[in-house]
């Protein structure tokens, strides 16, 4: 085959995959067109890989044997991943996430070492500078991408404790060893050293770094982490794509840097914090809220008495939180909406950016349960609301309703915004126990006088009140 032609549809076919990335995640920034923007962006990266195997074939560039084992990775990985994705329940996809992330952070690692081998520049030119230090880049960052997020996982699923954020001076240790990383790193790329096994120090420098550098950061502060971790991937791919001189990868990765770089800033706004300040300062629980316990005294509701005050309320707002998905109660939440709504109730839903294990949590979840997307009320405007709200009912939320993060200058979320619920009349609190949530710390929100504790889980909790509506 004329070898001009191969070329021509390998780069038409890595122009449609960019498209698709880009019109993918276009389509993501909104619940409704979510899926189709995955799965478009999916079918990009699907062509941009069979385009790359056609062209390496059809060109005679590649091994036979090689072609079995790309297409047997392609299967297990295929298998694997679609097996993986089908049984992670909800709650434990931020895990998942970071999972998937690590793994692209370690394929662009292995490519850039790979590279390093393949790599035989006949004079030092910048070009060859340029190109070195893009391998040597990718090596750095998707090394710390793949073991930071395995970190990352291991906090999410509760297998690493935050004790190591406790280590004193762990943050100064993991300057220096940064810095002897990059030194090292700026060594060999100075002197254009290619022998492979100082290029597998810096690579075991990295990995070590990336340990390091998630280990003493809080557990609250892991989706920060993995959206931080997912923009050095895409960078790191981008660094490799360019060693490798593939459009679709500089192109896939820059876009998944650029969002993973949004995501990074768009969450530290939603929790008031700077990157410095979750990289540096980690929420291990804890706040001043506990030194009273002995004073303080809760009140209770039953179902029954909640489902009153609801019925006979103008204005209702819930607010749900993470224990809304780990009940998967989104379907019975929805039912009392339509309940409260037949009967003349204002009833929205109130949703707090970080509400949950992972960005958007909520949103997903209620439109799972077909919420109406014009229901949901975003944290400023749902603050304006609250005082005008009869009865607010939090579902299994507890952090992002925490009062100590505006009043408690010595709480560890102090700062972080939230949703102002403890500003309505009556404030119903659906939860099984006093538990404190993510950040570990208690909430003054429980102790207030317009505040009811309703004690159960949530689903069970929203069928009784359910069931005592309908009753009345
Ligand atoms: P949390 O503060 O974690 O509180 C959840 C509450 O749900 C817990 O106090 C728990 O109390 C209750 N709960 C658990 N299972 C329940 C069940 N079956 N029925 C009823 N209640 C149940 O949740 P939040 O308010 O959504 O705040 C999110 C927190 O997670 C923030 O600190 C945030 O920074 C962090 N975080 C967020 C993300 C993202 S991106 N959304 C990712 C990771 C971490 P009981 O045990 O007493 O029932």
């Amino acid at each position: 085959m004329d070898s001009g032609l191969a070329k021509v549809i390998l780069e038409f076919s890595y122009l449609i995959a960019a498209l698709s990335f880009i019109f993918g995640l276009k389509m993501m920034s909104h619940p409704r067109t979510a899926r189709r923007g995955n799965a478009v962006a999916a079918a990009g990266m699907g062509v941009a890989i069979l385009a790359t195997i056609l062209y390496l074939v059809m060109e005679d560039l590649m091994p036979m044997t090689n072609l079995g084992l790309i297409i047997a990775g392609l299967g297990i990985g295929s298998v694997a991943g679609t097996w993986a994705a089908r049984k992670v329940p909800m709650t434990a996809m931020p895990q998942m996430v970071s999972l998937f992330n690590g793994m692209g952070g370690a394929c662009v690692a292995l490519i850039s070492l790979v590279e390093v081998y393949h790599f035989h520049p006949e004079t030092w030119d910048l070009y060859a500078y340029l190109e070195y230090g893009s391998i040597l880049l990718g090596t750095l960052i998707g090394s710390i991408s793949f073991s930071g997020s395995i970190i990352a996982w291991g906090k999410l699923e509760g297998k690493i404790s935050d004790k190591w954020a406790r280590i004193k001076g762990i943050n100064i240790m993991n300057a220096l060893l940064l810095l002897v990383t990059l030194g090292y790193g700026l060594y060999i790329w100075i002197n254009g050293d290619l022998e492979f096994f100082k290029v597998l120090i810096f690579f075991g420098l990295a990995i070590l770094y990336g340990i390091t550098f998630v280990l003493p950061i809080g557990g609250a502060d892991m989706p920060v982490v993995i959206s931080l971790l997912n923009s050095f991937t895409g960078t790191a791919a981008a660094f490799a794509g360019f060693a490798y001189d593939n459009m679709a990868m500089i192109i896939g990765g820059i876009l998944v840097g650029s969002a993973g770089t949004l995501l990074t800033i768009l969450m530290t706004r939603a929790m008031n914090r700077s990157l410095m300040n979750v990289l540096l300062g980690a929420i291990v629980g804890g706040g001043s809220a506990t030194d009273e316990e002995g004073e303080k005294t809760i009140k209770e509701v039953t179902p029954q008495d909640a489902a009153i005050m609801l019925a006979y309320a103008n204005k209702v707002i819930f607010v749900p939180g993470y224990g809304l998905a780990v009940a998967q109660a989104q379907h019975a939440l929805h039912e009392l909406e339509k309940l409260l709504e037949e009967r003349g109730v204002d009833v929205k839903y109130a949703i707090h950016p970080v509400a949950g294990r992972m960005p958007g949590h909520m949103n997903v979840l209620l439109a799972e349960a077909d919420v109406p997307y014009d229901k949901l009320l975003e944290l400023e405007q749902a603050n304006q609301e609250f005082p005008t709200t009869d009865v607010v009912v939090i579902i299994g939320a507890n952090d992002v309703v925490n009062p100590a993060a505006e009043q408690d200058p010595s709480s560890p979320i102090y700062g972080m915004p939230i949703l102002q619920a403890y500003k309505a009349k009556n404030v119903i609190v659906i939860k099984r126990s006093l538990r404190p949530g993510y950040a570990g710390i208690d909430n003054p929100l429980f102790y207030m006088d317009n505040t009811r504790m309703l004690f159960a889980d949530a689903k069970k909790a929203i069928e009784e009140i359910i069931k005592a509506i309908q009753e009345l």
